[in-house]
């Protein structure tokens, strides 16, 4: 799981708990936050990524992704695109799916995300999830707790994903594409 904002106050480790709750227990989880993160220069950078990066193992060895963001400024932040543009060979031929949140929107964070990964070879599931002012649906102790469909649509985008992952994981061992 990524979660993709940095800011000091920030929802993103809050709706991140949330998706780590609704995983199935049997599954490892990487919770990959990037504000934890130091990237190299992007001075450095070249086109299939850049020298290897601190996380680069660890995303090599998910065999699926969830992507945890904001909307900011009708798009997903800069952060996330950094982390991603870091990578290359790491993402491809895997699935992800998207949780993005806003204060209206998170339409556009979730689908140019979704185009993004395209260019990455990462399938994205059919659902997504997107929340509305999750802030408004924090319980006592903070966590975030939305009506039960909104956690019932979450659970859908696991499954999917996870069906994605066993075909992609067996694909990428029998089936290698060259191009
Ligand atoms: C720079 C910036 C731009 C934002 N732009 C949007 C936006 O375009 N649409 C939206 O729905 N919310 C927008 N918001 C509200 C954020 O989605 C909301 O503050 C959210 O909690 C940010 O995630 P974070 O707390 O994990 O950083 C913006 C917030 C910031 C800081």
């Amino acid at each position: 799981m990524i979660s993709g904002s940095v800011r000091r106050e920030r929802m993103g480790p809050t709706i991140a708990g949330w998706v780590a709750a609704a995983l199935d227990t049997s599954i490892e989880v990487d919770r990959i936050d990037v504000a934890d993160v130091t990237l190299p220069d992007d001075s450095l950078l070249f086109p299939g990524g850049g020298p290897k990066s601190e996380i680069a193992d660890r995303i090599a060895a998910a065999d699926a992704f969830v992507f945890v963001t904001p909307e900011y400024n009708h798009s997903y932040p800069a952060s996330l695109k950094r982390l991603i543009d870091w990578h290359y060979g790491e993402w491809r031929l895997k699935p992800a799916t998207i949780v993005a949140y806003g204060a209206q929107g998170r339409h556009a964070a979730i689908e140019h995300l979704r185009g993004v990964l395209a260019e990455l070879s990462v399938v994205t599931t059919r659902r997504v999830t997107g929340l509305r002012e999750p802030w408004a649906s924090l319980d006592g102790q903070g966590r975030y707790a939305p009506d039960a469909d909104l956690t019932r649509g979450l659970t859908a985008s696991l499954t999917e994903l996870r069906w994605w992952a066993e075909v992609l994981a067996d694909a990428r061992r029998d089936r290698p594409l060259s191009t």
